[in-house]
């Protein structure tokens, strides 16, 4: 992965962002792009972006930033986050959620968070090793993790 970059969804880059994995028919702890997209468009805070590598989108990732939220867990944040299949393990999802903090930082912000359904299956292990920590909380019952910018 040389050329990764991130850039807002447009109508290019729509069928190859519902087509990353889950489709909307399979059944999955984590939503379908095409549902995130829906969300982005009714949520004037949402921060979606493909995740392209070259010209090829391997991943759609989608932030919140609502400084003003009464959940400080849903201030500043990874909302959504959905690697390519064949693209997973080479770094691609580190790279979404740098840019994230990246972009919190740059609006002022001093932690990012993200909720993830506990499990071994899940993506506990990516977001531990990336440097999120469990504050302890649990919502929606998903953990809560924040990673000090
Ligand atoms: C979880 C997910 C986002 C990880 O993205 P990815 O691009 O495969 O992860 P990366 O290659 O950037 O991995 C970064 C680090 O996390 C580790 N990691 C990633 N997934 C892991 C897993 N399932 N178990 C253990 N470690 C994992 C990698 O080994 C890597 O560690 P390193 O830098 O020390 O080598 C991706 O697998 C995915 O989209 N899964 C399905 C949807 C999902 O769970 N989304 C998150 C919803 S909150």
């Amino acid at each position: 992965m040389s050329d990764l970059r991130l850039e807002p969804p447009s109508p290019d880059l729509l069928d190859a962002l519902v087509a990353l994995p889950p489709r909307p028919s399979e059944p999955a702890n984590v939503a379908p792009v095409v549902y995130s997209l829906a969300e982005a468009y009714v949520t004037p805070t949402a921060w979606p972006r493909a995740i392209l590598d070259g010209e090829n989108v391997v991943g759609f990732v989608m932030a919140n930033f609502d400084a003003e939220n009464e959940i400080a867990a849903f201030r500043a944040g990874v909302w959504r986050l959905n690697i390519d299949t064949a693209a997973q393990g080479r770094g691609v999802g580190r790279f979404a959620v740098m840019q994230v903090a990246d972009e919190a930082r740059r609006r002022g912000f001093d932690a990012i968070t993200v909720l993830w359904e506990p499990g071994d299956d899940g993506p506990e292990k990516f977001y531990l090793t990336l440097g999120f920590v469990p504050t302890g909380e649990e919502l929606f019952g998903e953990r809560v993790g924040i990673l000090r910018l």
